[in-house]
C-alpha cells in the first residue's frame, strides 16, 4: 500500500464519515476478543481514547490491562515533547517480540504522531508489524480499519480536519466525573508547540450540542463534567455566533451538574465575562489551569503567547481577587532558545509573586516543522536540568505551603475510586482539585462528601470522612 502524502492525504466530508460509522461500528466479528489500549499525552488524548474504546467495544472487544493477553494493542500517542516519542518506540519494541509469538495479534497506532511529517514513514519502514496507522482527525476510521483485516499494513490518516461529528459513542472510564469536547484544534500557534499541526485549526462545537450532552451526562447521574478544549477561552470565536466561552460556560452551570470544570485556559483570551461567570455560580468550581510558560516578557514573545509578565500578573491577581479561595496551576517551560539566567530569573520572580498551587514543569523539546525549531537550541542540557531543578524545588515548596492551609478544615470531595495509598482507603478531588486520599468510606465511591484534612504532602492531602451524628 502506498504511503499518504500527507499534503494530499484524503479528506472526507461529514457525509461521508456518518456513511463510514453507520455501516461499520457494530459487529460480532471480534465478540470476546480483547483489546489492549495505552493512553500517552493529554486530557485530550485520554478522552480520545474513550472513544477508541466505544469502537472496540461496538466491534465486540472487551478490554485486558495485560498487552500480552490482547488480540489487539492500540497506541493512541503524544507528539508534544520528544520523550512522548521514545516511550511509544520503546513499547514498539516489546510489542515486536510479543508479534513473533503471536502473529494473528492486530497493533495499531493512532494520535498525535501519525500526524507529524515523517512518523508513518517511519512505522511503515521501521515497525512493519504495525498492522493501522491512524491520525487524530479520523479516529473513527478504526473500527472500518479492524473490519478489512488485518494482515496487511493499512495507514490512513488525514492532513485536514473535516467537519465535527457529533455521534461518537464514547465509552466514559467514570460513571461520576465526565469530558465533554467543547472544541478541537489550536489556532494559536504558540511556536514550540505541535498542536496546531497534529490537531489542525480551532473547531468549535455549536453550543446546543454541548448542552444537550451535558444535560444528558445529568441524567445519568453524572456529577462533574471538565469541559475540554486547548484554548477554551478562544471557544466560539470561529464560529461567529455571537457566543463565546463566558456564554457556554453559563449555560452550562444553568444546567446543574454539581460540578463544572474547565481546561485548559490561556490568558490572552481570558476575558472579565470569564472570570465574573467563574465568580457567579457556585457549581463552577475555582480551580483554574492556566499556563504561563515563562516569566520573562522576551522568552514569552519568541514563544508567540501575546501577553507579558506583567500583563500575566495582572491577569492573576484579577482572577484572585474576584474568586476567593480560588487555586491557580501553571505549565512551564525551561530552556526555550536564548532563555539567559536573567529570563530564568524573572520566571522564578512570577512564580515567587503567584505562589501557584502546582506547575507541570517541562524542559523544551524542539518540534520538527514548528517555528522555534528554527532557532538554535542554544542552552546546554545541564542549564536545563539544572533550571528544571531549581524551579520544582520552588514550586513543590508552595505546593505544600498551599495544602498545609487546608489541614484542619472540612472540604467537599468527589470520591472517585480506590486510592493506591493503602487498601481500605478511597480518594477524590476537592473543589479545588487537590487530590485526597481518604481513610474507610467505601460505600462513598461516586459520592460528594464533607472530609477533615488531617495532613498535608506535597502532591496529596490525607482526610477523613465527617460521620454526621443525631447524638
Ligand atoms: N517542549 C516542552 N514543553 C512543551 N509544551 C508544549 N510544547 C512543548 C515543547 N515543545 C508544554 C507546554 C504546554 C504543555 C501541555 O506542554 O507547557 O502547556
Ligand atoms: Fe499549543 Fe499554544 Fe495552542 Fe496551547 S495555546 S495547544 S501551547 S499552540
Amino acid at each position: 500500500m502506498n504511503l499518504p502524502d500527507l499534503k494530499k492525504a484524503k479528506v472526507r466530508s461529514n457525509e461521508e464519515v456518518k456513511t463510514i460509522k453507520a455501516t461499520n461500528l457494530k459487529s460480532n466479528k471480534f465478540a470476546g476478543k480483547k483489546y489492549y489500549l495505552r493512553t500517552y499525552g493529554c486530557q485530550m488524548n485520554v478522552h480520545d481514547s474513550e472513544e477508541i474504546k466505544g469502537i472496540l467495544s461496538n466491534l465486540g472487544f472487551i478490554s485486558t490491562e495485560n498487552y500480552e493477553d490482547a488480540d489487539i494493542i492500540v497506541l493512541n500517542t503524544c507528539a508534544i515533547r520528544e520523550n512522548a516519542h521514545d516511550k511509544v518506540f520503546g513499547f514498539l519494541g516489546r510489542v515486536k517480540h510479543l508479534k513473533k509469538e503471536k502473529p494473528e495479534l492486530i497493533v495499531a497506532v493512532g494520535g498525535c504522531m501519525p500526524q507529524q511529517e515523517g512518523v508513518a514513514n517511519t512505522l511503515k519502514e521501521k515497525y512493519p508489524f504495525v498492522n493501522i496507522v491512524f491520525g487524530t482527525h479520523n479516529i473513527n476510521d478504526l473500527g472500518k480499519m479492524i473490519m478489512e483485516g488485518s494482515n496487511k499494513q493499512d495507514i490512513e490518516v488525514y492532513s485536514i480536519e473535516g467537519d465535527i461529528y457529533e455521534e461518537i459513542q464514547y465509552k466514559r472510564d467514570s460513571k461520576y466525573e465526565a469530558w465533554v469536547n467543547i472544541m478541537y484544534g489550536c489556532d494559536k500557534f504558540c511556536t514550540y508547540c505541535i498542536v496546531p499541526y497534529t490537531r489542525g485549526k480551532q473547531r468549535s462545537r455549536a453550543m446546543n450540542d454541548i448542552l444537550e450532552e451535558v444535560k444528558d451526562l445529568k441524567k445519568k447521574g453524572y456529577l462533574e463534567v471538565t469541559l475540554l478544549g486547548q484554548n477554551v477561552n478562544a471557544y466560539g470565536k470561529d464560529l461567529k455566533q455571537g457566543y463565546d466561552f463566558a456564554t457556554l460556560l453559563e449555560e452550562v452551570a444553568k444546567i446543574g451538574i454539581p460540578r463544572v470544570r474547565f481546561v485548559t485556559s490561556h490568558p490572552w483570551d481570558f476575558t472579565d465575562e470569564m472570570i465574573e461567570v467563574i465568580a457567579k455560580y457556585e457549581n463552577i468550581m475555582p480551580y483554574i489551569h492556566l499556563p504561563l510558560q515563562s516569566g520573562s516578557s522576551k522568552i514569552l514573545k519568541l514563544m508567540g503567547r501575546r501577553y507579558t509578565k506583567e500583563e500575566y500578573l495582572t491577569l492573576y491577581n484579577k482572577i484572585k481577587e474576584r474568586i476567593p479561595g480560588v487555586s491557580i496551576t501553571t505549565d512551564i517551560i525551561v530552556g526555550f532558545p536564548n532563555e539567559t539566567d536573567e529570563d530564568f530569573q524573572e520566571t522564578l520572580d512570577v512564580v515567587n509573586k503567584c505562589k501557584f498551587d502546582g506547575a507541570f514543569t517541562f524542559i523544551y523539546s524542539p518540534r520538527e516543522g514548528t517555528p522555534a525549531a528554527l532557532i538554535k537550541d542554544n542552552i546546554a542540557s545541564e542549564v536545563k536540568e539544572e533550571r528544571l531543578q531549581t524551579l520544582n524545588t520552588i514550586i513543590n515548596d508552595y505546593s505544600l505551603e498551599h495544602n498545609k492551609e487546608y489541614v484542619g478544615k472540612t472540604v467537599k470531595v468527589l470520591i472517585t475510586g480506590y486510592s493506591d495509598k493503602g487498601v481500605d482507603k478511597v480518594c477524590g478531588y476537592t473543589e479545588t482539585m487537590k487530590l485526597v486520599n481518604i481513610s474507610g468510606a467505601k460505600e462513598d465511591i461516586g459520592k460528594i462528601v464533607e472530609v477533615k484534612i488531617t495532613e498535608a504532602k506535597s502532591f496529596s492531602l490525607d482526610g477523613e470522612k465527617i460521620i454526621f451524628s443525631n447524638i
